[in-house]
């Protein structure tokens, strides 16, 4: 019989409890049980960064953890970032940038973004934002339009948060 394992934490805000299988992947029960689906799964194997979530604030690949060790965390996934019908930020950048092709790839970019303009919002040198980005791998774009939507919203979110207008980039 499998091992199961009663876990209580926080998903997007909201309280969740669950009992679930000793060895599901946080990923499985983000997609799985919870019906997230904006997680993506891509290789399984954390290489791609296509499952890149929060944990407690940080980003974490959830193909390679354990719903269980998530038990009393908090879990930020991508359906977070948009609130009361507004696009986040970054969401919009990559809108007017055209950040995305295919797709596949952006929910664990946007959430790498999200922690890195969270904890660096001076974020604006491209060589910087790609070495932010390399552990999220894109087949589609060739990361020109990503880093040039992170800046966009990067510089709006400083000029939200109060800073003096920062010199447009192109938008
Ligand atoms: S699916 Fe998790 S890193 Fe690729
Ligand atoms: S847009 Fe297709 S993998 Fe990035």
């Amino acid at each position: 019989m499998a091992l199961r394992q009663r876990i209580r934490l926080v998903v997007n805000g909201k309280s969740v409890e669950s009992e679930v299988e000793a060895r599901m992947l946080l990923s499985d029960f983000l997609r799985e049980e919870l019906e997230l689906t904006g997680t993506h799964v891509g290789c399984e194997h954390g290489v791609c960064g296509a499952c890149t979530v929060l944990v407690d604030d940080l980003p974490a690949r959830s193909c390679l953890m354990l719903a269980a060790q998530t038990d009393g965390m908090r879990v930020e996934t991508v359906e977070s970032l948009a609130s009361d019908g507004n696009l986040h930020p970054l969401q919009q950048a990559f809108w007017d940038n055209h950040g995305l092709q295919c797709g596949f790839c952006t929910p664990g970019i946007l959430m790498t973004l999200a922690y890195a303009l969270r904890t660096r919002p001076e974020l604006d040198d491209e060589q910087e934002i790609r070495r932010v980005l390399s552990g999220n791998l894109c087949r589609c774009t060739g990361y020109q339009n990503i880093v040039a939507a992170a800046r966009q919203a990067a510089r709006h979110m400083r000029e939200a948060a109060g800073d003096a207008p920062v010199v447009a980039d192109g938008d």
